[in-house]
């Protein structure tokens, strides 16, 4: 199967560098046009990234308390917050965006034409502000001040408890599935090798490391504290391999089926397919282009749902793009599956999973072979609580 394929690709035997899209993935050169999507134009666009690099959590920090971190280390930030190298993150995202997308979107900011959604956290509301300032550096009808390259542009945020995108925290049925994925015996079979690994780790850490998510967690962690030029600790450089071997496993298993994608990305989704819909059948009075500043796993999760994801780690800035396109010869829509996989590019084309040979995945194909992952924002909030 599929996605047995691709986790053996992913848990691979040490490939280290080796799983980055390597499959039809077509460089598309950060141009809009590509001679295998020849004829076709952007009609709405979806963009999803990360925030920038930020300090740890306290959930992060936890996972390695023996080792004491004085809140002075993360002034003047704070903790779970952007670092100016995540403001310069941030930047680049937006002017990646202007880049592919100049000739789709208004160098003005145009109301009508974009719509900035985040999540209910201050370093991805930051991001979003950043990248924005790239964006949209104001033209003289909209330049205010004369010293500040810089316009105000407003994003919306969904109240925390009900945000769809934050599902690891609010949707408790997608965190019991994935601990049953766990359990499963052809992945209990990945995860074996490594059970000495958490005794070790527990050992080294003081805390109780039992699954690939509390690895996942300390990678994060240790990757946080050196955004604020804190070095892991010997003992952890000389398995780093091994930490990232198994975050590469709970991304794996994070999306391994249909039923976790659903509650992933599936309300996501469902919104760029209405919206998709209604412009096909040719209402165009919506925005062209809405963006999401969220997290690593929302950009995971929607590239599972478009079934484009390969087992990673999204890294800070990387940016998927779901692009809804016409053929000008043809009249036919379809989706364009972009990925920038750092900060600002290049991106790639990634092949859909089922749609053919093509890069260009026709519309309704699309639709039906994502229709088990689609939902809706009632039965979100029920299906999490079952
Ligand atoms: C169709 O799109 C291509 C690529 O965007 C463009 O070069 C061509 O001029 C367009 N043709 C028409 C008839 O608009
Ligand atoms: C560690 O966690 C596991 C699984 O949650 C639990 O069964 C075990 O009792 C815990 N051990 C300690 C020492 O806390
Ligand atoms: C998409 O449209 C359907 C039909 O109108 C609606 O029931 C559903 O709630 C919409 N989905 C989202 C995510 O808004």
């Amino acid at each position: 199967m599929g996605l047995v394929f691709v986790l053996l690709m992913a848990v691979g035997l040490g490939g280290g560098g080796c799983s980055k899209y390597k499959p039809a993935a077509i460089q598309s050169n950060n141009k809009l046009v590509h001679s295998s999507i020849d004829n076709t134009e952007p009609v709405l666009v979806f963009s999803i990234f990360r925030h920038g690099d930020r300090t740890p959590d306290q959930e992060e920090l936890d996972k390695y308390p023996a080792e004491e971190k004085s809140d002075k280390l993360f002034f003047p930030f704070g903790k779970k917050a952007l670092t100016n190298k995540g403001k310069q993150r941030g930047f680049k995202v937006g002017e990646y965006l202007r880049d592919r997308y100049d000739e789709f979107i208004s160098q003005l900011y145009l109301p009508d034409e974009i719509k900035i959604r985040t999540t209910d956290y201050d370093r991805t509301k930051m991001t979003a502000l950043t990248a924005m300032s790239a964006l949209y550096p104001p033209l003289p009808p909209q330049r205010w001040n004369p010293a500040l390259n810089w316009q105000p542009v407003p994003y919306d945020t969904l109240e925390y408890q009900h945000d769809d995108l934050l599902y690891w925290y609010n949707c408790p049925r997608y965190t019991k599935l994935r601990n049953s994925v766990y359990e499963l015996p052809e992945v209990k079979k990945w995860i074996e090798p490594y059970e000495s690994f958490y005794s070790y780790l527990s050992d080294k850490t003081g805390t109780n490391i039992t699954t690939p998510e509390d690895v996942f967690f300390l990678d994060n962690l240790f990757q946080t504290l050196e955004n604020v030029g804190v070095k892991p600790p010997k003992w952890a450089q000389e398995v780093m391999p091994k930490i990232k071997e198994m975050t590469k496993i709970e991304y794996a298993i994070e999306y391994y089926d249909d039923d976790l994608i659903r509650l992933a990305s599936g309300v996501l989704l469902g919104d760029i397919v209405n919206a998709s819909t209604l412009a096909v059948a040719g209402d165009l009075d919506q925005p062209k282009m809405r963006l999401y500043s969220a997290h690593e796993n929302n950009v995971a999760g929607l590239m599972a749902a478009a079934r484009v994801f390969q087992p990673h780690q999204p890294k800070y800035g990387s940016t998927f793009s779901l692009e809804l396109r016409r053929r000008n010869d043809t009249g036919q829509y379809g989706f364009l599956a972009v990925y920038a996989a750092i900060a600002g590019g290049p991106d790639v084309i990634l092949p859909v999973d089922g749609c053919g040979d093509s890069l260009f995945c026709d519309f309704d194909t699309f639709l039906s072979l994502t229709k088990n992952v689609v939902n809706t924002r009632e039965r979100f909030e029920e299906d999490c609580f079952k």
